[in-house]
């Protein structure tokens, strides 16, 4: 059990195998936070709580009779409530009928299990043995209005990984307000760490940007209504030295699609709270007697073998304890999609001609994306109108998928299923079943609204249409697209005292949506898309095993996209295709190998008309075809290890996948941009130093110590000219086996 209850002490200990994290029950009630960090022996941890001395200005309770002093203000509150003397971000705000919203919440009991809980409606990283991870709950209640609130820790005894997530129960009599209800805060009693989130924008998504702490809040957020491509819902707070190898770091990962944010505060004493959850502003949940409400999984991990060991728990743990389905281990098809090839301008006969060349060269599936529908060939029409043109087709789509299937590929096909436009049959019908308050303006984006998720209309509607097409096509596969955020965030059939759950209740409707569909195809793969990557997060992962990561398909520009999404992703997760040069996106023209190095570092395949290609072309294809069977178990299982920053070295990046037993090594080397006056030697981490390493390609030998500690050496004719690197968008893949 990786939970011990130390009875006379009152404290929580919760071990991963190299983390603890511990929580005392101090008198009157009050739960603190004692620490979080690398493993600890023992519980005699009381010693570590802050004592409080200047407390002139803080509040005290006086009820404490042992700590005089007793301040909420000062003292590190496990979970942080609001009005009732911590000042400082609070995680929690009840507001009772009588209009009062002073949160105070008490320890009445608790409760340690074997496994992990699971939140209802809710995605959640899952034990899948009981082994696998153990839970405690500890029960609170608000002194209040008598909330009952229960406070979730998972603890997985495989990985570095805990997790939390809260409940609350309405008990009593009286409806009350959630005004605010975040799922984690974690108390260090230091602030001489670094914050580190990954921010971006459409077609630059997932770029870190590290900053040391500073008194105040520093916050990250997103109030889009999704995830969105703005800020991904993580951070990390690490050592201030800590670099890929070395130091300790925090990882906070929210398990959820919509609006988050992740709130970082140094206080007056040099201590520092990290919250994370819904955000609050545009949130309020109404709680009627009898109700209940799950507020989403954060998962943290910890490391103190730099931010790549912090990577590495959440590759593992969001690989095999999130992800679910048959393609959760099951091997990916190597797919083709048709969007950049052709865009909407296709014909049925051009699909097939393009699935005939992928056929020829090994690819295993065909993806037809957006434009089949309605009367959809630009993107001003058609969105819920998911009935097939069979005109545009010029057969029906299970005469396609057959003539795609008769050729050896598998056929998948592309949905937005919560959109509407507002040229379409089901906006004609159905005028009310978009986002929209009242009869004002509806903005549009990219000429579409947005379908209210949270009524179970739309939602029968969609399972229906969907399955319609599902039914009648062998399809495998859907790219489930969302382009676009939210806006005038009304629902025509929800009271007015819960609009404000609107944001959440969207959340909800799409997880149920997923839910529904694969219940009922248990044998689809999902891959997430949004404008790219902007809804890249643990919350769709637990429905969609694989995400396009960015419509920024340049090569140059994905080693940076990849890079930091690797910060939180495993490989498997980060959908990755060659398309055509001049890259649609940058113009820039890259070499046919650098595309297929670049893209090997995901979810493989391709993005082009295959049509179009040269012999030569083709030959590679080939080549890479056979590369992506041969390297795809140590990418896909592997150990990330990252090598060069893309941000921090402007002209070089490098990484590595180091296979469990470390007996194989893929290392990728990329030039950004050339003219370096020498050769560059790269140390290989995570090797076996003991092992002798063969490459595969030229047969040379290294001593396992020797690339470690030494590196390899990266000069070659290929990309050196009298010494100086030419090659702008040169690399290499590396194979290197045991002998
Ligand atoms: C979004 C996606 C693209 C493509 C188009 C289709 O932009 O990111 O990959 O599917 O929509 O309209």
């Amino acid at each position: 059990m990786s939970i011990i209850f130390d009875e006379k002490r009152k404290i929580f200990k919760l071990d991963t195998p190299n983390s603890t994290y511990a929580i005392k029950i101090f008198e009157g009630g009050y739960l603190l936070h004692i620490y979080y960090g690398k493993r600890l022996n023992d519980t005699n941890l009381d010693f570590m709580i802050p004592s409080t001395i200047d407390v002139s200005y803080s509040p005290r309770a006086k009820s404490v009779l042992s700590d005089p002093d007793f301040s909420t203000d000062i003292k590190p509150m496990e979970y942080s409530v609001n009005g009732t003397g911590d000042y400082r971000v609070s995680a929690l705000q009840i507001r009772a009928a009588c209009g009062n919203a002073s949160t105070d919440i008490r320890y009445k009991s608790h409760k340690i299990y074997k496994g992990k809980y699971s939140l209802p409606g809710l995605p959640a990283t899952y034990a899948n043995t009981e082994d696998e991870a153990d839970t405690l709950e500890i029960v609170t209640e608000d002194v209040h209005t008598g909330a009952v609130v229960t406070l979730y820790y998972g603890v997985f005894n495989c990985y570095d990984a805990i997790t939390r997530a809260v409940k609350v129960e309405n008990t009593g009599k009286e409806p009350f307000e959630i005004e605010r209800i975040f799922s984690t805060c974690v108390h260090f009693n230091r602030m001489d760490m670094d914050m580190i989130g990954l921010w971006g924008s459409w077609a630059r998504e997932r770029t870190p940007a590290r900053r040391p702490l500073e008194h105040g809040i520093r916050e990250v957020k997103s109030k889009r209504g999704s995830s969105s491509h703005y800020h991904n819902p993580f951070v990390a707070l690490c050592d201030h030295n800590a670099t890929e190898q070395l130091g300790e770091a925090y990882g906070f990962s929210f398990v959820y699609s919509g609006n988050f944010s992740a709130q970082c505060e140094v206080d007056a004493y040099c201590q520092t709270r990290m919250i994370m959850g819904l955000e609050d502003t545009d949130f309020g949940w109404h709680m009627e007697c009898g109700e209940t409400f799950y507020a989403p999984e954060v998962v943290m991990a910890y490391s103190d073998e730099g931010l790549g060991g912090m990577s590495r728990v959440y590759h593992k743990l969001y690989r095999y304890n999130l992800c679910r389905g048959k393609y959760k281990t099951a091997k990916r098809p190597l797919l083709v999609n048709n969007w950049e090839g052709t865009y909407m301008d296709f014909t049925g006969d051009k699909l097939v001609s393009i699935a005939k060349d992928a056929s020829e060269l090994g690819i295993e599936l065909f993806v037809l994306d957006d434009g089949w529908f309605g009367e959809r060939n630009d993107d001003k029409s058609s969105l819920g109108d998911w009935f097939v043109n069979e005109k545009k087709l010029g057969r029906t789509m299970g005469e396609l998928a057959s003539e795609i299937n008769a050729l050896g590929l598998k056929f998948g096909l592309w949905f937005e299923p919560e959109m509407i436009s507002p040229i379409s049959k089901l906006y004609e019908a159905h005028p009310d079943w978009c986002l929209h308050v009242g009869e004002r303006e509806r903005s549009e984006a990219r000429h579409q609204l947005i379908l209210d998720m949270s009524r179970e209309d739309v939602r029968d509607y969609l399972v229906d249409t969907i399955s319609n097409i599902l039914d009648n096509a062998n399809i495998e596969y859907i790219k489930w697209d969302f382009n676009r955020n939210l806006t005038e965030v009304g629902s025509a059939l929800l009271p007015p005292e819960r609009q404000k759950e609107l944001f959440h209740r969207y959340v909800l409707g799409l997880y149920d949506l997923n839910e529904r569909l694969l219940k009922k195809y248990p044998y689809l793969l999902l891959e997430g898309c949004s404008g790219g990557g902007g809804r890249f997060d643990p919350g769709m992962l637990y429905y969609v095993p694989q995400v396009w990561a960015s419509d920024d398909s340049d090569a140059m520009e994905r080693i940076r996209i990849q890079y930091g999404t690797s910060f939180v992703y495993p490989a498997s997760t980060i959908s990755a295709h060659v398309s055509a040069v001049p890259n649609h996106q940058t113009g820039r023209i890259t070499s046919f190998e650098t595309r297929g190095n670049i893209a090997m570092a995901g979810a493989f395949g391709y993005e082009l008309d295959l049509n179009k290609l040269t012999d030569e072309e083709r030959a590679l294809v080939r080549e890479q075809v056979a590369n992506y069977h041969k390297y795809y178990d140590i990418i896909q299982n592997g150990d990330l290890y990252r090598i060069i920053s893309p941000f921090e070295n402007d002209r070089l990046a490098a990484w590595e996948y180091v296979s469990g037993d470390k007996r194989e090594v893929l290392f990728t080397f990329a030039v950004m941009r050339g003219f370096f006056p020498t050769t560059v030697q790269i140390k290989l981490p995570g090797l076996d130093p003991e092992l002798v390493y063969v490459d595969q390609k030229t047969g040379k030998e290294y001593s396992g110590s020797a690339l470690m500690y030494g590196g390899l050496q990266m000069a070659n004719d290929d990309y050196m000219v009298n010494g100086f690197s030419r090659r702008d968008g040169y690399s290499e893949i590396v194979y290197l086996k045991a002998k």
